[in-house]
C-alpha cells in the first residue's frame, strides 16, 4: 500500500467515530448519507466510484451479478440504465428484486442496498438518454445486449446501419432501452475499523422515515 493510501485509510478509520455520532441520532436519512459517502469516494480519487454490482435472480432463485453505473439517486431510489432485453432484464421480469453493492476499497467502505425494482418512465429514460454522447446512443441501438454475437463485424455493421439511419437527426430512445429504479428496503453502511471491529449500520423504512440499527461486524 502506498504512503498516500495509508494516510487516506488512517483518515477514514478516524471518520468511523463521526458515523457513530451521526447515525445513532436515529433522525438521519440514509440517502443523504449515501450521497455524502459517494461524494467522499469521488473526492478520494477512486475511479468510477459510481460503479456498483447489481445482483438479480431468476424466478427459481438462481442469482447472477454484474457491474453497472449508478446514474441517479434520490428519495425514490437508485437508478441504472440498461437494455430491457438483457439477461438482467429478463431476470427482473421474473423476479423484480435486486441487490446493489458498492465497495470503496481505499476508504474501507461498503454499502449494500436491497429492494424492489421498477422500470422508470420512458420520459425519464429519454431525458437521460439524450445526455449520452451520440456514439453511446448509436451503440444502444446496435447492441442486442446479452444475446450471442457470432462475429464482431456484425456489431460494426449494425453501428454503421444506425449511423446512416439517424444521419442528420437526433438519435431517439430505443423502446428496448431505459432505466430501472431499485426502491430500497434495506441500506447497510459498513466502515472498516481496526482489529476487524467494523461499524455496520442498517436502515429500513419505518412509519416516519427510517429505523436504524447497529449490527455486529
Ligand atoms: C464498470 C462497469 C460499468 C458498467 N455499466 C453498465 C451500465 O450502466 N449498464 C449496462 O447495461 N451495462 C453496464 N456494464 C456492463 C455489464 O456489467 C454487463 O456486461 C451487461 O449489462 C450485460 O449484463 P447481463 O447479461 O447480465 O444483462 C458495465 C460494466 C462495467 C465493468
Amino acid at each position: 500500500m502506498s504512503l498516500i493510501s495509508k494516510i487516506r485509510c488512517a483518515f477514514t478509520l478516524g471518520q468511523g467515530l463521526l458515523i457513530e455520532n451521526k447515525t445513532l441520532t436515529g433522525s438521519d436519512d440514509p440517502i443523504s448519507f449515501f450521497k455524502q459517502w459517494l461524494n467522499e469516494a469521488e473526492q478520494s480519487g477512486i475511479i468510477l466510484p459510481e460503479s456498483m454490482s447489481v445482483s438479480t435472480c431468476t424466478g427459481a432463485g438462481r442469482p447472477s451479478s454484474r457491474m453497472v453505473l449508478l446514474k441517479e439517486v434520490d428519495q425514490k431510489g437508485f437508478v441504472f440504465f440498461t437494455n430491457y432485453g438483457s439477461h438482467k432484464a429478463i431476470e427482473l421480469e421474473e423476479n423484480p428484486y435486486a441487490a446493489l453493492l458498492f465497495h470503496w476499497n481505499m476508504l474501507q467502505r461498503q454499502v449494500r442496498i436491497e429492494g424492489r425494482v421498477e422500470r422508470i418512465s420512458q420520459e425519464e429514460s429519454n431525458t437521460y438518454f439524450q445526455t449520452r454522447g451520440r456514439g453511446s446512443r448509436i451503440g444502444a441501438w446496435a447492441s442486442h445486449q446479452s444475446e450471442e454475437l457470432v462475429d464482431r463485424e456484425k456489431l460494426v455493421e449494425r453501428v454503421k446501419y444506425f449511423e446512416a439511419k439517424f444521419a442528420g437527426q437526433e438519435v431517439p430512445l430505443p423502446e428496448f432501452w431505459g432505466g430501472y429504479r431499485v426502491i430500497p428496503e434495506r441500506i447497510e453502511f459498513w466502515q472498516g475499523k481496526a482489529d476487524r471491529l467494523h461499524d455496520r449500520f442498517v436502515y429500513q423504512p419505518a412509519k416516519n422515515g427510517w429505523q436504524v440499527k447497529r449490527l455486529n461486524p
